[in-house]
């Protein structure tokens, strides 16, 4: 089999954090959210893999996964001129996938259950697809499968009135059969060349696909909210890892932290929180819980809490910083105490002073 991950897109509704990069690259417990597609895959045994880019910084994703060598795997880059669909995506690699089966993992879906199982099962069954459902509360937000008996009825693109709340998540198995339904496909109201309409035009020709039910933790990334979500989730499923010396620092909760970091002895650490590598923290800060520290970060007087603070970035203020994600080079500087709590969404290279 082969595998597919789309790194493409504009990222727009997480602007202004996609302004100098994909959406897919932005991290997650210290990590780009694709990585843990590409772990995902990885872990199922396939070896060849085609990364689709396209819009603004996909030289960054190749400059991060280069040819696959550090992974263990071959990485083929693919264009997409504009993000014309997921379907259209896949459609674009119809020579490199050839007549294998193939697996599609949207990369910026986080699902935290191996996929080893149902790679298997489909690979060993005469299935044109295999999709994967999760329970959703907002079903409308998603592609929704119409089920029935254990078998699939119909599936839909952001129904305005779901006929369920199993939402089609972004990991497809799929044979080449696909390719042919993707040529016949019109583009949909949001001028887009669906999966969902690709499955289910698959659907209405042979009544053949099947579908797993995921119960543990999936999320698609697509706002804020939804990333410092995943980033908590991702680090209470880690290790601990720190030195004996930061026993005082933590208070509760999952802790890893990275090396060369000085964390003064009046820093509460509430996990789940991840601290990179070479970060400074003092002056009485508190941490968490579900924060994530980039790399080279230097810290002090503030709390921070539900948030993710990328690499180089430099925070000293009283500042209560709540629910925000502050990307790479940013620095916030405050005089003022203040005691509400402040929501950031800030952009590269942001600087803020108050
Ligand atoms: O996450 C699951 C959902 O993903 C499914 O339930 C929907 O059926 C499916 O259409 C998709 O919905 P979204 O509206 O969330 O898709 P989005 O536009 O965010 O794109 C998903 C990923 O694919 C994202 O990582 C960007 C990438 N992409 C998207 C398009 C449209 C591309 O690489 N190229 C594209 O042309």
């Amino acid at each position: 089999m082969k595998g597919i991950i789309l790194h493409g897109g504009h990222g727009t509704r997480l602007r202004p954090l996609t302004h100098t990069g994909p959406k897919q690259l932005l991290p997650i417990a210290n990590k780009p959210m694709s990585e843990y597609c590409l772990e995902s895959i990885i872990e199922t045994g396939i070896k060849d893999i085609a990364i689709i880019i396209g819009g603004v910084g996909s030289d960054k994703v190749k400059e991060y996964y280069g040819n696959g060598g550090k992974f263990g795997v071959n990485i083929t880059y693919v264009e997409q001129d504009e993000p014309k669909g997921i379907a259209h995506a896949i459609r674009l690699c119809k020579e490199f996938i050839n007549n294998e089966k193939f697996l599609v993992f949207l990369g910026d879906n986080i699902i935290q259950k191996s996929i080893v199982e149902f790679t298997e099962r489909f690979k060993n069954s005469n299935f044109d697809s295999t999709i994967l459902l999760c329970e959703v509360n907002n079903p409308s937000r998603f592609g929704i499968a119409e089920v029935k008996n254990n078998k699939i009825l119909k599936i839909i693109e952001k129904p305005k009135n779901p006929p369920s709340n199993l939402a089609v998540t972004g990991i497809y198995l799929l044979t080449p059969k696909i390719f042919n339904i993707i040529d016949d496909l019109k583009p949909s109201w949001r001028n887009e060349l669906e999966i969902t309409d690709a499955l289910d035009n698959l659907l209405k020709q042979n009544d053949n696909i099947s579908y797993e039910i995921i119960t543990d933790y999936w999320k698609d990334t697509g706002t804020p909210e939804d990333i410092i979500h995943a980033n908590g989730e991702i680090i209470k499923k880690m290790d601990n890892s720190f030195e004996k010396k930061y026993d005082k620092n933590k208070n509760d909760g999952k802790l890893v932290i990275g090396e060369n970091c000085e964390i003064d002895s009046d820093v509460v650490i509430n996990g789940p929180v991840i601290i990179g590598n070479n970060c400074k923290i003092e002056c009485g800060t508190v941490i968490g819980p579900n924060a994530s520290i980039g790399d080279d970060t230097e810290i002090s007087k503030c709390q921070i809490k539900n948030s993710i603070v990328m690499k180089k970035c430099k925070i000293h203020s009283n500042v209560k910083i709540i629910d925000s994600i502050i990307a790479n080079n940013s620095e916030i500087f405050q005089k003022e105490k203040s005691d509400d709590g402040k929501i950031f969404l800030l952009g590269e290279g942001s600087k803020i002073s108050f």
